[in-house]
C-alpha cells in the first residue's frame, strides 16, 4: 500500500512563511515514493492551492463543519473546501475533541460531509495518558472508531485514519513502534470486521514523529504513514520523513 505523510501545520503560518516552506518541499519530488499532502488553516488554502497547483504535493484542511450550510457563523464547509482543491480533511483531532468539545458522533458527521463531498477525511482517534495508564488505550479508540463506522458504513473504506495518542502529541514521547503497531492492529481488525475493504484504508501514525524516529515506526506492517506536527514545519525535517516512506 502506498503511505501518506501529511502534515498538520496546526495554527502556524503566514503568507511569507508557507511560501517559503512549499516552495522548499516542491524543490525535488522526484525521489518521492508516497503521498504527500499539507493540511494548512483555511485562510491560506488558497494560496497553498496555488502554490501547489500541478505538483505532486496535495492539499489538506484541518477541520470542516459538522453542517452542510447555512447559518453557522465561523464555519466552513465541506463543499467550500472542495472548492479549494482539497483533497484530505483531518477530522477530530484530539486539540479539537479537547478544545472544542467534539464528541465522536459529531467528528463521525464531519467524515460525512468530507466523503459527501468527495474529501477524504483522515480521522483522528487516540487514548489520553491518564487512559493508557488505567489500560483503557484500546477501549477509548475502538469506541472512537465504531462512531465512525456507525455513521459512515460501508464508506468506513474510503477513510484515513490516524492513531495519536494524545500524551504523544507535541510532548517529543513517541509511542515506541511496538506500542504503536499494537493499537494500530486492533484498529485494523476492527475495520476488517467492518467492511470488506479495509486492507485499503491508511492508518498513520502521530505524535511526535521525526526524521530519527520515523523509520522504525513506518517499518511496522500496519503503519501506512504519518501524520506530522512540529516536524512538518521544517522542510528539511519533512523532507527526510517522506524520504523514509518506501
Ligand atoms: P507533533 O508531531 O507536533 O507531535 O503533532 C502531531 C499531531 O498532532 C499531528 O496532527
Amino acid at each position: 500500500m502506498k503511505k501518506l505523510i501529511a502534515g498538520n501545520w496546526k495554527m502556524n503560518g503566514s503568507l511569507e512563511v508557507n511560501a517559503a516552506l512549499v516552495q522548499a518541499l516542491l524543490a525535488d519530488t522526484s525521489a518521492w515514493t508516497c503521498d504527500v499532502a499539507v493540511c494548512v488553516p483555511p485562510v491560506y488554502l488558497a494560496q497553498v492551492q496555488a502554490l501547489v497547483q500541478g505538483s505532486r504535493l496535495d492539499l489538506g484542511a484541518q477541520d470542516v463543519s459538522a453542517h452542510q450550510e447555512g447559518a453557522f457563523t465561523g464555519e466552513v464547509s465541506a463543499s467550500m473546501l472542495k472548492d479549494f482543491g482539497v483533497r484530505y480533511c483531518i477530522v477530530g483531532h484530539s486539540e479539537r475533541r479537547q478544545y472544542h468539545q467534539e464528541s465522536d458522533a459529531t467528528v463521525a458527521l464531519k467524515a460525512q460531509r468530507a466523503l459527501a463531498a468527495g474529501i477524504t477525511p483522515i480521522v483522528c482517534v487516540g487514548e489520553t495518558l491518564a487512559q493508557r495508564d488505567a489500560g483503557l488505550t484500546e477501549e477509548v479508540v475502538k469506541r472512537q472508531l465504531a462512531a465512525m463506522v456507525h455513521t459512515n458504513g460501508h464508506c468506513i473504506s474510503e477513510i484515513v485514519l490516524a492513531y495519536e495518542p494524545v500524551w504523544a502529541i507535541g510532548t517529543g514521547k513517541t509511542a515506541s513502534p511496538q506500542q504503536a503497531q499494537q493499537v494500530h492492529h486492533v484498529l485494523r481488525r476492527q475495520l476488517q470486521a467492518a467492511s470488506q475493504h479495509a486492507d485499503r484504508v491508511r492508518i498513520l501514525y502521530g505524535g511526535s514523529m521525526n526524521a530519527s524516529n520515523a523509520g522504525a515506526l513506518l517499518a511496522q506492517p500496519d503503519i501506512d504513514g504519518g501524520l506530522i506536527g512540529g516536524a512538518a514545519l521544517k522542510a528539511l525535517d519533512f523532507l527526510s520523513i517522506v524520504a523514509t516512506a518506501r
